[in-house]
């Protein structure tokens, strides 16, 4: 098999972007299949930091092909500040990246109706990143869209007015002040740029260069519960996260998948509203954050903080049929006397394993662990790490039945212990 998957399986900045940068030499072609600049994946080389909105994280590696896939929702103003600020610069990154023509455009009247819809929710918002996701794929579903193919056209720039005229009347009916030209002139200036790269029918592409023998990556964004219909509805993004969303975003057959890679932190985070069963509002939930660095690559919030959950994890495995899985920032729990691991839940005064389709209230069950107190980061062979960390690890593979295959014991490319070559 000659493509694999790499998706999150918990709430989102699980440490896709380092893993997949840690994993690219492995592969031709690195490709995003969903979502868009929601994402915030870091990557640090050599100290030096970097986030990716929409670019795959194999960018880096000059020998790599990547892919904005079909599934994909693009912003050309942040396209551009993304390439402007990159690096290697444009004429290089030109080489090194290709868009699907049937990617969907996220409109500067997106990202308004989106800040205006939040706004209208009140207390029940979702805590949306606000980059104009959720209209993007409902004007997609509704057949609304503008697709990246389509800037080419000669009348692109009246298909852009038709569409700003609908949003503009849909925005009537909310109570909002917004100013519009501003952000519209650096999005067309993004669209300029955009004409520049290769955007071609890329579910050809990718499928003539599996036959002859390529590999390629496919890099989740987001995680598998904030998955359109696996997630904590409606507290989740609109795309399909897991590892179906890599066929229909990318134009590839399910038969073709081969490793489906889970990563997972040691513990759990969550930025915006909805469920958390694990959540710490105390001194540990604290602890966490600040020695975790929990604070959202896109947005800057404050990542609410938690035990590693169970039940969750079980479900995103299944969920996605993960082969391997992949433990990140393990580092960040040294130093606790003791960790615990929620296996169950209590529901209604009874105990439950499945995860609510309601987001109905549990109480989370735990199992307590010895903690490890070592600095684990200079660590590169997994027979070196703490005894009760090993100890911890074992537990989450007897309980899930998945190897873990790699750790990862710091934010850098080099921080990375891997159990099993691919
Ligand atoms: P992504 O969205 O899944 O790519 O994850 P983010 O980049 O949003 O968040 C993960 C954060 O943890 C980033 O700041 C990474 O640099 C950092 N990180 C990734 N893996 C590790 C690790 O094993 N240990 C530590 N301490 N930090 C890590
Ligand atoms: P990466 O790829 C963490 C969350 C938002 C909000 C909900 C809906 O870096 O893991 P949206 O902007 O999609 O309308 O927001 O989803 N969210 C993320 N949380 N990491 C992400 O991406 C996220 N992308 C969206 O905080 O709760
Ligand atoms: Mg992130």
């Amino acid at each position: 098999m000659n493509i694999d998957i790499l998706l999150g399986l918990q709430w989102g900045d699980e440490g896709k972007g380092k893993i997949v940068d840690a994993i690219s030499p492995g592969y031709d072609i690195i490709a995003r299949f969903q979502g868009g600049p929601n994402a915030g994946h870091s990557l640090e080389i050599n100290n030096e930091k970097h986030v990716l909105h929409l670019i795959p994280s194999g960018i880096f590696h000059s020998d790599k092909l990547n892919i904005i896939g079909n599934g994909v929702v693009i912003d050309p103003a942040v396209f551009k500040e993304e390439i402007d600020n990159l690096g290697p610069g444009v004429d290089e990154l030109i080489k090194r990246l290709v868009i699907s023509a049937r990617a969907n455009l996220i409109l500067p009247g997106h990202r308004i109706l989106d800040a205006a819809i939040e706004l209208s929710k009140g207390n029940t918002k979702i805590g949306s990143t606000l980059k104009g996701i959720g209209p993007a794929y409902t004007d997609k579903v509704a057949r609304n869209g503008l697709r990246v193919g389509e800037i080419l056209k000669k009348d692109f720039r009246e298909a852009y007015n038709n569409n700003l005229k609908r949003h503009l009347s849909l925005l009537k009916s909310y109570d909002l002040n917004y100013e519009l030209a501003e952000y519209e002139a650096g999005w067309f200036e993004g669209i300029e740029l955009l004409k520049r790269f290769r955007i071609s029918n890329t579910e050809y592409l990718i499928n003539n260069l599996i036959s002859s023998g390529k590999k390629l990556l496919a890099e989740g964004a987001q995680g598998t519960m904030l998955d359109i219909d696996f997630g904590s509805y409606p507290y989740v993004t609109s795309s399909n996260t897991i590892s179906a969303g890599a066929c229909t975003g990318l134009g590839i057959a399910p038969k073709k998948i081969g490793e489906v890679f889970g990563i997972s932190k040691a513990y759990c985070t969550r930025v915006g509203s909805g469920p958390f069963p694990t959540e710490l509002n105390n001194q540990t939930g604290t602890v966490l954050r600040e020695r975790g660095f929990e604070f959202g690559a896109t947005t800057g919030r404050p990542r609410r903080c938690g035990w590693l959950d169970l039940p969750a994890l079980k479900y995103a495995i299944m969920i996605n049929g993960v082969t391997q899985l992949f433990i990140t920032k393990s580092d960040v729990m040294s130093g606790f006397e003791t960790v615990k691991i929620c296996t169950s839940y209590i529901s209604e005064g009874r105990e439950c394993l499945e995860i609510p389709f309601n987001n109905s209230p549990v109480e989370p069950v735990y199992r307590e662990f010895p903690g490890w107190k070592e600095d684990i980061s200079e660590i590169r062979e997994y027979n070196k790490l703490p005894e009760n960390l090993k100890k911890y690890i074992g537990f989450i593979e007897e309980q899930t039945g998945i190897s873990v295959t790699m750790v990862s014991v710091g934010p850098d490319r080099k921080e990375t212990i891997f159990r099993k070559r691919n």
